[in-house]
């Protein structure tokens, strides 16, 4: 038994230390596949000898049951917020109150990066984390542990045994933040406004499950109270935490004058855009604690700290009207008609309003002159009417009664803030619906873009998306723009996505709020599209990460005649509806696209046939979907592309070796 409990305890160190190779110092020493090997076996090992289990292993980040509500935590010393800075002289008015109070003592300032996500408490005792809380008004905050316990970046415990808390901002980066947007789109369901929303709704979910998939990141920023001694200043108290495994900005410096805060200022103003996260301003602070306890609070604002503002980029319009789309599930999407209006060097003319809700909170009528920005430096987004600009022209929006589309009814479920067209056969979401179908995360039929996709429906080729598979070369001849060979192309690429795993199918089929992920767990639970159309409410609410609204929605769309239709002809069609069998049929260059440039020593053909072979695609030139360019002799401008899009470029041996 000693021997077992070595090494659990050599697995755990082993992976805990990786785990902060990647999370923490973002610089790994060992492969994803490594790792996860021997993930596996400790949880193997525990599996089998559940006594071993320590709170701080890998394994006990994710699982925890979801709770009703969460519990409230009063913080020892309260979580103060930020009086702020907008320009350098209101910087240089604080700099002077303080020196003003310290008597004309030299002080040091820390300058750090402001995060823009959500403050947290993390409190360790004897070493380990033992409760985590939002800020909430400060003095109480919500008790979020099991949530917090999910980020990897969040040590679970620390070698230095003693008790302490550590605060911190939690943050989503852009591109979580981005691919979040994206799954939620296709599931159907509204977007957050931007990174920090989305951090805090991640933080605040009720199930950790869901919390443990979005890539929620963390850097701490103080030492709150402590058993152990307190280092002398804040700046050491950065270096402290950082050597306990906590993550740190990088970017932190200790300056001596106002000049260097103001260079730290001018530089992240600019740089900022190029972080992979959101930062709203710098947050400067006196260095010393003992001339931190000089300067004191002010209510709810330090005076030894202040914010010092980026200014945002901002633009003010006209909003021009609100138009309305028509997602795949019905959902009526208002969205912000604008006068063409450039913001940081990008023109915006429409931005998404979400619901009537929304619109309504924001007081937003048409015709008003509105403020925009670029939330996440991406998305654009109405901030607000400029109120006192109204000339009494503006008009109130309301929510159609009819959809824009198809005039079918439109209602709003109660306790749903989104209207919905109630016509099924809406075309505005047979369009959403096939061309849903035909993306990338699910049939991944090339060639078939929106205009394909709203062409053929328009001609009455198409009906839903299984008709894709009766397409008949002679009516694709028939339309604009297609030759002979984009016929030929498109029919085979239709033909090749039949072989697609079960987990695409389901996830193309479009069910509302089932994304890629919860496609492939039904995949994995069912094993055919038969079995999943029986299985019943109560059924998939056992299936960990299903909450009964899923399953209520999954149940609904096989209730349905013409989704029941649809499947029918996608069996007829010979689409895959059922699981792969065990030692998978799936090919080892499935899913990956090669091009070619310049000559190899074997004919190109033979090239072609080793990858199709394979399972693998070859395309004639570089897409954003090509994975390989295979470079031979003298090859062309191809290859240049390749290195500034950043593809991966191989030589013909290395080809032969994933070719076989
Ligand atoms: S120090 C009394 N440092 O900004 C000290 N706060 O507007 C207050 N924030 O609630 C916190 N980055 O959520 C500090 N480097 C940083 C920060 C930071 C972001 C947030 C924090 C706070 C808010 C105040």
């Amino acid at each position: 038994m000693e021997e077992v409990r070595k090494r659990a305890e050599e697995f755990r160190s082993f992976l805990n230390y990786h785990n902060y190779r990647y999370y923490v110092l973002d610089s790994p020493e060992v492969s994803d596949s490594e790792y996860d090997r021997l993930f596996r076996e400790l949880k193997n090992l525990e599996q089998k000898y559940p006594e071993l289990i320590t709170p701080d292993s890998p394994t006990q980040r994710v699982g925890a049951p979801p709770v009703k509500e969460f519990g409230v935590v009063r913080h020892r010393l309260p979580l103060l917020s930020l009086g702020n800075a907008f320009s350098h002289e209101e910087l240089l008015a604080w700099r002077k109150r303080v020196a003003g109070i310290l008597k004309g003592e030299e002080f040091d300032l820390v300058c750090e990066l402001k995060m823009d996500g959500v403050a947290v408490a993390l409190i360790y005792e004897g070493g380990l984390l033992t409760k985590g809380a939002t800020r909430g008004d400060g003095w109480e905050g919500e008790d979020v542990t099991q949530n917090l316990r999910t980020v990897r970046s969040i040590p679970l415990s620390v070698k230095d045994g003693s008790s302490f808390e550590v605060r911190g901002e939690v943050f989503l980066p852009r591109e979580g933040f981005k691919k979040l947007n994206e799954e939620r789109k296709r599931e159907g369901l509204p977007g957050f406004a931007n990174p920090r929303n989305a951090a805090a709704g991640s933080l605040r979910q009720l199930d950790p499950g869901v919390t443990a998939h979005r890539p929620l990141d963390i850097y701490t920023y103080a030492l709150g109270w402590t058993e152990g001694e307190a280092p002398p200043d804040h700046f050491s108290a950065l270096a402290l935490l950082e050597s306990w495994g906590f993550k740190v900005n990088p970017y932190n410096i200790l300056c001596s004058s106002i000049e260097e805060v103001e260079e730290f200022h001018q530089h992240w103003k600019e740089e900022r855009k190029n972080l992979p996260y959101e930062t709203d301003g710098i947050v400067v602070k006196v260095n010393r604690f003992d001339f931190q306890n000089i300067l004191g609070s002010t209510g709810h604002e330090p005076r030894w700290s202040i914010a010092y503002k980026f200014p945002s980029e901002e633009a003010v319009t006209r909003l021009l009207d609100i138009g309305i789309n028509v997602g795949r599930t019905g959902n009526l999407n208002p969205y912000a008609v604008l006068e063409p209006v450039s913001v940081g060097g990008v023109v915006i003319e429409s931005a998404g309003l979400h619901n009537e809700d929304y619109i309504r909170a924001k007081n937003i009528k048409i015709g008003d002159m509105v403020a925009v920005h670029r939330a996440g430096e991406v998305i654009p987004e109405v901030i607000g009417p400029i109120v006192p600009e109204r000339r009494g022209g503006e008009r109130e929006f309301s929510m159609p009664q009819t959809c824009p589309v198809c005039r079918a009814k439109v209602v709003r479920l109660p306790g749903e803030a989104m209207h919905r067209c109630t016509n099924a056969a809406c075309p505005a979401r047979a369009l959403e619906r096939v061309k849903h179908f035909v993306s990338r995360g699910g049939m991944d039929i090339e060639g078939m873009g929106e205009k394909l996709c709203a062409h053929l429906l328009t001609e009455g080729l198409i009906n839903d998306a299984s008709d894709i598979y009766f397409l008949k070369k002679e009516d694709l001849l028939n339309l604009e723009r297609m030759g002979e060979k984009s016929v030929q192309n498109l029919l085979s690429s239709v033909e090749e996505s039949k072989g697609r795993p079960f987990s695409k199918v389901i996830f193309a089929l479009g069910i509302p709020q089932v994304g890629e992920e919860t496609a492939e767990i039904l995949a994995h639970k069912f094993e055919n599209m038969d079995e999943l159309a029986l299985a019943t409410s109560e059924e998939l609410s056992l299936i960990p990460t299903i909450g009964p609204k899923v399953a209520g929605e999954i149940v609904s769309f096989f209730h349905n005649g013409s989704n029941l239709k649809l499947i029918q002809k996608l069996k007829e069609a010979k689409v895959k509806l059922s699981q792969e069998e065990e030692e998978s049929v799936s090919l080892p260059l499935e899913g990956k696209e090669f091009v070619f440039s310049g000559e190899l020593s074997f004919p190109r053909k033979e090239a072609e046939e080793k990858v199709k072979a394979r399972g693998g695609r070859v395309s004639s030139g570089l897409t954003s979907r090509t994975t390989y360019l295979v470079r031979g002799k003298s090859p062309g401008s191809k290859l240049r592309r390749a290195r500034v899009e950043g593809i991966t470029i191989i030589d013909e041996q290395e080809f032969l070796r994933l070719s076989g």
